[in-house]
């Protein structure tokens, strides 16, 4: 019988695609995929530290696994991702969840193997961390949740020391793959079929600073635009204050890239934009949407928003949700500020208390929903070409996929049309999602 693994992964798409490589070393070292952690033999966790409760999350987890260890003693653990590129949280492991049997970090993925060789040998807790980019092995393969459309790493790290973030401390100094072996990924991905790409990257737009040569993010648009069998470019995230003229007018002009841009703006206050080190004002920000909607009409445009960053009083407040009417944003993550130790801002006083922070979660939620609404509303009567992803969770008549904007539109449909191109007229736009059917 073979070994099965699972992987538990939180946090953002980086983390994502860096589970599916690791479950493409697992299942080349003979593992198999389940979905159930009782079954496995192989559990890895690949952990984020961007906000305290996915911290809390996984300790939680562990401690619950002590049980399995228990009756199975064959069982190997692993704990992975951006939480164990932090010693702090290393320490708590190795002290106080010793059934844990490997930790390695994001930047040493390819060595897998030779850990768990290691672990095997020794029976003892291995541990393996690299802090630099450099380290990183362009060449693993991943696989791939679907066979239609495929995240690809662009860059790696993060050099915009945002006072909140502890992106930077974690995944170390922002470095950018070599252009070539980009092309020559996403080359091999169009071969196999595949016809969406989402490249990656904590600030894509500022892809091929670190590089030998002069080449930007919009030459890399230009060169993957020309890759047959490509048919949707989509990237994130994107950093306003690197967003140039060039690159919207690639964006404009390349009928691959999708009219999606995901564009984190964080706060409507200048005072707490400083406060942040973001580095644009909210006039900035309002005139560069201004001017991509202007170049591309019909993008669709998401945005982060923290909640409560010290300091950030009513006045800065009602300047956030001032913004995002006049953004007119088609969604938005929002998430309420969380002390990250080590970061500037964890040193900040005037520290927000909770009761506020969430009463004005709440304020900002009951402000931007019906903008959602109101800007779903015009795909009403529309038809869009939809690229078929999946059977819906609640009921298997009806598929689900996404428009080049990015939106998911849910339909009746036959499963074999999932990895397709259709074109789905909309009949009801919700707040996020929108419903129509095939024509
Ligand atoms: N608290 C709350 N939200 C945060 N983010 C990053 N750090 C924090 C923090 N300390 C959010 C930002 C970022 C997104 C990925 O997570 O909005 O864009
Ligand atoms: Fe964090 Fe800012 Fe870098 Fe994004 S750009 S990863 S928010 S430091």
């Amino acid at each position: 019988m073979k070994k099965k693994y699972t992987i538990v992964t939180y946090g953002c798409q980086m983390n994502e695609h860096d589970s599916e490589k690791i479950s493409w070393i697992l299942e080349n070292l003979g593992y198999e995929w389940t979905e159930n952690k009782e079954d496995s033999d192989f559990i890895v966790y690949n952990t984020c530290l961007v906000r305290e409760n996915a911290e809390l999350k996984v300790y939680g987890q562990l401690g619950a696994l002590k049980d399995l260890k228990r009756k199975n003693p064959d069982l190997i653990l692993a704990v992975c991702g951006c939480m164990m590129q932090r010693e702090e949280a290393r320490r708590v492991i190795l002290d106080k969840y010793r059934h844990v049997d490997i930790i390695f970090g994001t930047n040493n993925i390819h060595k897998l193997p030779l850990l768990i060789d290691r672990h095997k040998q020794t029976n003892e807790t291995v541990v393996d961390i690299v802090e630099d980019t450099r380290d990183i092995d362009d060449n693993i393969e991943a696989n791939r949740k679907y066979g239609f459309k495929a995240f690809v790493n662009i860059m790696y790290g993060c050099n915009n020391f945002c006072t909140y973030c502890i992106v930077p401390y974690t995944r170390g100094r922002e470095r950018s793959r070599e252009p070539e072996s980009i092309i020559k990924e996403i080359e091999k991905l169009a071969e196999e079929g595949y016809k969406e790409i989402m490249l990656l990257g904590q600030n894509v737009n500022s892809y091929g600073k670190t590089l030998n040569i002069e080449y930007t993010f919009a030459d890399l648009l230009r060169d993957i635009n020309k890759i047959q069998g490509i048919k949707r470019i989509r990237f994130m995230t994107s950093h306003p204050k690197d967003l140039s003229d060039e690159l919207i007018y690639a964006m404009a002009s390349l009928d691959k890239v999708c009219e999606q841009l995901h564009l984190p703006v964080q706060s409507g206050s200048n005072r707490i934009l400083k406060a942040m080190n973001r580095k644009y004002t909210r006039e900035d920000y309002l005139l560069l949407i201004e001017k991509i909607k202007k170049a591309i009409p019909d993008i669709s445009i998401s945005t982060d928003i923290i909640v409560g960053f010290p300091g950030e009083t009513e006045e800065d407040f009602l300047d956030t949700l001032d913004l995002v009417k006049k953004a007119r944003f088609d969604s938005a993550f929002t998430f309420l500020y969380s002390i990250r130790e080590g970061t500037k801002a964890a040193q900040m006083e005037n520290q927000v208390p909770d009761d506020i922070k969430h009463e004005r979660f709440q304020r900002l939620l009951d402000t931007i929903y019906p903008i959602f609404y109101e800007e779903n509303l015009k795909y009403l009567n529309k038809t869009v070409e939809v690229l078929v992803e999946e059977v819906s969770k609640n009921n298997d008549e009806v598929l689900s996929g996404r428009t080049r904007t990015g939106k998911l539109v849910h339909f009746k449909g036959s499963k074999d049309l999932i990895g397709k191109f259709v074109n789905v007229k909309i009949t009801t736009p919700k707040t996020f999602t929108l419903e129509g059917h095939l024509i």
